[in-house]
């Protein structure tokens, strides 16, 4: 899939091929009796349900032994659902190997970073580069796509489950040979592997392929480029595996579409999703709501997120909650109304599917305290009420379906590489979180009520009037040469501490930091000043910093000094700092602000750079607006992320859900209303 193309979509059975939105779940029938499976789509039906993600876990079912196979439940799971109109997203049913294959062989099971066998009696036990897993794994998806091609209900296929959600580091001897591939391939000779690694640090320098290994447990910090690499070949190597069993899906079924669910979400950082994106039909993404102040803001920078992914076009939300999860230290219920907002703000990023995990609440099992569509207290439950009124209010929505992100002016740039990176050990400090930073600037716009776009560094900056680069640690010349280019052509760039520090092999641009950006900055740093835990620089803003500060001297003439310090060791040198270039900016925030300090911050820049909110003064911050755009009209989604009610006026559109536009429009607490408006109204 590439940006610009619009990317195949669910293949419904029915003709409807785009008039709807999704809604539906994880089906997982093989924890039930056969006849609660016609209460299930009873049920289902009463909720709207179109359609179900099947046999995700369903491996051992369907495969007992080696050389057994057991269809026949599936068969008529797979008739049912068709029969009551209820699609499938069916998985390929790989991502738990069952006990007779670890059994088997046992050589496909996981090794941690400390040589400890991860073992059967949980999933994902399965090594993404072992030859044998991959052979019987194989053999399953072509079973399943045998069987199940040409059934009416198939929708797409699901490839395996949120890979890499426990097994993407795996240094295993499988791994470490896989590993010593993927380094050929990147450098050709061992001497290039040298020169990148910098091995003449500790007397690593390496005389043959074979000598090289995963950075296992070591007797100190191992080589940060081996670290760095091993992240990039872990990524690609369940990116290979995902390729594998796409492979067999489109030569067996070239008409069916394939997906595979990311985590897009928290810290998740293992898969670099921005470069999996293109192996798939449409994008699909599981989001659970993180308990924290910034929750909302955290699903919300995860839905746009998600949106870059898939390029703009639509994706598909495969799981969420209804209610609590089981994993988190304490698993909270969600409010009134929370579930629908939740459910509402992935749509308004782009989202033409609401999915959740999983459609009946399991009686057994270690996810038994998870939440469903249908809990442990049946239907007659406000869960399911509220899932029946989802049902209508996503049916309402229809005409939102296949529509596209609107662009904001305004963008933050999320890099996978930073990323992994940034957070390596032995570096000034432990504390700095990549994603954290970005979720702070991405909470400020909202409290400023505007919209931005969260984006990759390969993307096209030249859409955007101001572009926020936080924590851009590696930094290769040519991205430096596109953000001076940007800034040429009149774009304002703000980038922030422990930003332009590294190329792509982490090696330092030397002569003064932050060295890719120091001329386009007009700043240099000789020391960095991060900050012990508690401690905080004041700024003559008015807000103070932790984290972080830089002793900044300003080289450039044309530099102006946005805010100062006022305590601790940098007290009377610069903090932020601005460069004018031509009718753009280039400017420089040297410490960590967090979300409530980057507001006088953000303002500034949106002032210089021209950017506004759309929405009304008096609902900015309240209300937070994300548009979807189609052929005749866009769509304005307004969420209240308050728990109060928000009177919202001189917003005109033709109301698609949610309270009637009269004197003005009030939201309840945590309700959204969709809104459309004509294009050239
Ligand atoms: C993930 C998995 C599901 C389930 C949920 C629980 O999304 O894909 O199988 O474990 O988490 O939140
Ligand atoms: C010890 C080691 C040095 C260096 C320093 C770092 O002193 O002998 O090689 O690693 O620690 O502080």
């Amino acid at each position: 899939m590439t940006a610009h193309q619009a990317p195949r979509w669910l293949r419904w059975p029915s003709d409807t091929s785009r008039g709807r939105l999704a809604f539906g779940a994880d089906y997982n029938p093989e924890q039930w009796p056969p006849e609660v499976w016609q209460d299930d789509v009873r049920a289902m039906r009463r909720a709207g349900v179109n359609i179900v993600s099947l046999a995700i876990f369903s491996w051992a079912r369907l495969q007992p032994r080696a050389d057994r196979w057991a269809f026949d439940w599936l068969d008529q799971v797979m008739d049912l659902l068709h029969e009551n109109g209820i699609a499938v997203d069916l998985a390929t049913a790989t991502a738990s190997p069952p006990p007779w294959l670890t059994t088997a062989h046992p050589e496909i099971l996981p090794v941690d970073h400390d040589g400890r066998t991860l073992w059967p009696g949980a999933r994902q036990h399965w090594r993404p580069t072992s030859p044998v897993f991959r052979e019987h794994a194989l053999r399953l998806v072509r079973a399943m796509a045998e069987r199940y091609g040409g059934h009416p209900a198939l929708a797409a296929w699901h490839v395996n489950n949120e890979l890499g959600c426990h097994n993407v580091y795996d240094f295993s001897d499988d791994a470490a040979a896989a590993f010593r591939t993927w380094l050929r391939k990147r450098y050709g000779t061992i001497e290039r592997l040298n020169r990148a690694w910098a091995t003449t640090f500790w007397s690593q320098e390496y005389g043959a392929w074979e000598e090289i290994l995963p950075p296992r447990l070591a007797a100190s910090y191992p080589n940060p480029t081996q670290q760095l690499d091993f992240k990039r070949f872990s990524s690609d190597a369940l990116k290979d595996y995902l390729r594998a069993e796409r492979s067999v899906l489109t030569e067996l079924t070239p008409e069916i579409p394939v997906t595979t669910n990311f985590m897009v979400m928290g810290e998740t950082k293992g898969m670099d999703f921005a470069d999996w994106a293109r192996e798939l039909d449409f994008v699909s993404n599981d989001h659970y709501l993180l308990t924290g102040p910034q929750a909302q803001d955290e699903l919300s920078f995860s839905a746009n997120l998600t949106g870059m992914l898939a390029g703009g076009e639509p994706w598909f939300l495969m799981e969420h909650s209804t209610s609590a999860v089981n994993w988190q230290p304490v698993n909270l219920a969600k409010r009134p109304g929370g579930m629908a907002r939740d459910s509402l703000t992935h749509v308004a990023y782009g989202a033409d599917a609401v999915c959740f995990f999983q459609w009946r609440q399991s009686a057994g099992g270690a996810e038994k305290y998870h939440s469903a569509m249908i809990p442990h207290a049946g239907t007659d439950s406000e869960v399911f009420r509220s899932i029946v009124d989802l049902g209508a209010t996503l049916e309402a929505l229809a005409p939102v379906a296949g529509t596209r992100r609107r662009r904001a002016a305004a963008a933050i740039v999320f890099d996978w590489d930073s990323w992994w990176a940034s957070e390596l050990d032995s570096h000034p400090t432990s504390r700095l979180r990549y994603r954290q930073e970005a979720l702070d600037w991405f909470s400020a716009f909202a409290a400023a009520g505007v919209r931005v776009d969260v984006i990759g560094s390969a993307d096209d900056f030249s859409h955007y009037d101001l572009l926020v680069a936080p924590v851009l640690y590696v930094v290769p010349r040519a991205l430096a040469d596109r953000l001076s280019a940007y800034v040429a052509d009149g774009g304002h760039l703000v980038t922030t501490y422990f930003s332009g520090i590294v190329d792509e092999n982490d090696h330092v641009w030397l002569g003064g930091h932050p060295g890719a950006l120091r001329d386009l900055l007009g700043i240099r740093i000789e020391e960095f000043g991060p900050l012990l835990d508690g401690d905080r620089a004041d700024l003559d803003l008015g807000v103070s910093g932790t984290l972080w500060s830089d002793r900044i001297d300003v080289t450039g003439s044309d530099v102006k000094v946005v805010a100062s310090y006022t305590s601790g060791d940098q007290a009377g040198r610069p903090a932020i700092t601005t460069r004018p270039v031509g009718t753009g900016s280039a400017s420089y925030v040297s410490t960590r602000l967090g979300p409530e300090g980057l507001r006088p911050v953000l303002s500034l820049l949106l002032t210089t750079s021209g950017v506004r909110s759309e929405l009304p003064a008096a609902v900015a911050g309240a209300v937070e607006l994300a548009v979807r755009t189609g052929d005749d009209a866009d769509y304005w989604f307004l969420i209240n992320r308050t728990d109060e009610s928000v009177v919202v006026d001189g917003v005109a559109g033709e109301v698609l859900r949610g309270p009637c536009l009269a004197a003005g429009l009030t939201l309840g607490p945590r309700q959204v209303c969709v809104l459309r408006r004509p294009h050239g109204s």
